[in-house]
């Protein structure tokens, strides 16, 4: 099972992703927790050069986060899948289409068409988005990166380039209101995987 998940800067990702993992081995599973951009040695260097480094164009943004992508891929998730273990994966392939097919502009079609291409056309099983007030995730980040410090009116793109998504692939992404307490938002999460199954 490759499980995703999702959400703009602050919602909480990160925490519901390290609780699935948790709960995924207390049942014995066998399951890898890793990270876009990173979960690589040459994907933590693109996580640095990206959030960390110079201004770049959104093709530039979009191609980097891509080379991250198909190392991750090739590196650590099919490996993982094919072995039988679950990967459970915070951030993937929608936070380009977010962030810069629709956020940035570059076109969702052009960017799924990137990223179909380095991934060999890996999708996720489910993906969880996590949607929450674009204000109040802004207020909960710490110690800003690049794409944060451009501040809310990124952060409000992003919020409505994900609404966009999950109507355009219903099947697969799932919505998680996440303004709730992180246990109870991860007891959703399990629950909307267990009906999936
Ligand atoms: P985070 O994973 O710590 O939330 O930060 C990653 C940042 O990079 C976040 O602002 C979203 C952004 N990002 C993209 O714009 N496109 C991508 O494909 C990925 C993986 C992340």
């Amino acid at each position: 099972m490759f499980v995703t998940f999702e959400g703009a800067d602050g919602s909480g990702k990160s925490t519901q992703a390290e609780l699935l993992r948790a709960a995924l081995a207390a049942e014995g599973r066998d399951v890898v927790l890793t990270r876009e951009p990173g979960g690589t040695e040459l994907g933590e260097a693109v996580r640095t050069l990206v959030l960390n480094g110079p201004g770049m164009g959104a093709w530039a943004e979009a191609v980097l986060f891509a080379a991250s992508r198909a190392e991750h891929v090739e590196k650590v998730i099919r490996p993982a899948l094919e072995r039988g273990a679950d990967v459970v994966c915070d951030r993937y392939v929608d936070s380009s289409f977010a962030y810069q097919g629709i956020a940035r502009g570059l076109g969702v079609d052009a960017v799924v068409q990137l990223n179909l291409a380095v991934t060999g056309g890996l999708l996720p099983d489910v993906t969880f988005l996590l949607l929450l007030d674009p204000d109040v995730a802004t207020g909960r980040q710490v110690d800003p990166d690049r794409l944060e410090r451009e501040g809310t009116e990124l952060q409000a793109k992003v919020d409505a380039a994900y609404r966009e998504l999950a109507k355009r692939f219903p099947e697969r992404i799932v919505t998680i209101d996440a303004t709730g307490e992180p246990e109870a938002i991860a007891r959703e999460v399990r629950e909307r995987l267990r009906d999936r199954s």
